[in-house]
């Protein structure tokens, strides 16, 4: 039983003298964390705040989990949906780096975390793997992003997910976010690997297992580790889909799939589970695709716009604001030209896949080069990717603010 009565200078509990920063130590360490679970996916158009690390955990020899200390007062900012990802932006050498990874807390350990693993050549990879230390500060994105989902606590699913490498990450949180919300639904996870040595939150998956051992089924495929039986070594491909299906789901049964990898896994395992009969809305996918694949996309896409020779006159809304200017349809992108004018419109991945740059077309239209982050429905209602899109009318109004 607490008895507390405030004095000049500190509180009396239990008989015991503590002064403000004790007292604010105890509050810390014995406060439930709240849940961040969103009511929806947009909460508005996402905004960058400072955030400090406070805690940086080692999960595989190439990848850490960075985890930030939210303020009370942003703590409704920065709810988010199981699937969602941030973008970070920090100065490294010199240089502003702005990089967006998945959240892979679930909003219900109501922590902020994300992981990342190092890539070759990676400059905020690498930084966050060998050099990132807690208490660090970093300007840190709203959560964003359509691979997500909003559990109902009385939902009776059946969710099969398939992920490799990094993939894992929104996977995860999807996952647990699952098992904890939906007592009635269960989870299938096919998770691909080079060795069991770099399968990234292995023990968390392990708990989660065991926890919910009559819910989750967890398959790890392994493409440099035998684990003794054929189905589960090499590569996700369509053969194995098929085996799969063959052994641990039925897809009639199945409400919705999660695939998260490689643009080459995700295209295979939708094309395959389409060969199965599974309707296309019910695949979700997030590609984690290299700029290089992106800026070979982008080439051959420009090209085509190139012949094009019009001048567009642009305006583009944000916060109310308005920026105009002109636009050649097959110069830059309309994200490239609005940063040029000065605006400071949302971006972080540049390439078709994070959807930070989203915004409306409410006059005049678009051509988009590439579209990873959009869903169908999302395209039919006006909404671009600000850095694919190139003007097609002699004016073009994009709103942000949307
Ligand atoms: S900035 Fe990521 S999709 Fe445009």
């Amino acid at each position: 039983m607490l008895a507390a009565k405030n004095s000049r200078a500190g509180v009396y509990i239990c008989g015991s003298y503590f002064n403000k920063k004790m007292l604010n130590f105890f509050k810390k360490a014995t406060r439930k964390k709240e849940s961040l679970i969103a009511e929806s996916k947009s909460k508005g158009r996402a905004t960058f705040h400072t955030l400090k690390v406070q805690d940086i955990t080692r999960e595989t020899e190439d990848c850490v989990s960075v985890a930030f200390e939210v303020p009370e007062d942003l703590q409704q900012a920065y709810t988010f949906l199981p699937g969602q990802y941030l973008t970070l932006e920090a100065d490294i050498e010199g240089e502003t780096v702005r990089r967006s990874y998945s959240l892979c807390s679930s909003p219900v350990d109501g922590e902020l975390r994300v992981a990342i693993k190092k890539v070759e050549q990676g400059a905020f990879s690498s930084w966050a793997n060998t050099k990132l230390t807690v208490g660090t500060e970093m300007r840190v994105m709203t959560p964003e992003g359509n691979f997500c989902i909003k559990p109902e606590s009385g939902a009776q699913r059946n969710y099969v997910a398939f992920a490799a490498g990094s993939g894992i990450t929104p996977v995860y949180s999807i996952m647990k976010s699952v098992l904890e919300l939906e007592a009635g639904s269960t989870f299938t996870l096919f998770y691909g690997n080079q060795t069991s040595k770099t399968v990234i939150f292995r023990d968390k998956i392990d708990g989660l297992k065991s926890k919910y051992m009559d819910r989750l089924e967890v398959h790890h495929v392994l493409s440099r580790e035998d684990q003794g039986t054929d189905y589960l070594k090499g590569r996700i491909d369509e053969a194995k889909c098929f085996a799969f299906a063959d052994r641990f789901f039925d897809p009639k049964e199945i409400d919705a799939y999660f695939l998260c990898g490689p643009e080459a896994m995700i295209n295979c395992v939708s094309e395959s589970l389409k060969k199965l009969n599974v309707s296309k809305d019910k695949i979700h996918y997030e590609l984690f695709t290299s700029p290089a694949q992106s800026l070979a996309h982008k080439t051959k896409a420009s090209a085509e716009n190139k012949e094009s020779s019009m001048q567009s006159a642009i305006t583009v809304i944000l916060d109310g604001d308005e920026t105009h200017f002109d636009l050649k349809a097959g110069g830059d992108s309309i994200l490239d030209a609005a940063l040029d004018a000065g605006a400071d419109v949302p971006y972080a991945c540049k390439g078709a896949v994070c959807c930070t740059c989203r915004a409306k077309v409410i006059e005049g239209a678009v051509e988009m080069d590439m579209n990873y982050a959009l869903e169908d429905d999302e395209v039919e209602d006006g909404y671009v990717l600000t850095c694919q899109s190139h003007p097609t009318t002699e004016r073009v109004v994009v709103s942000y603010d949307e």
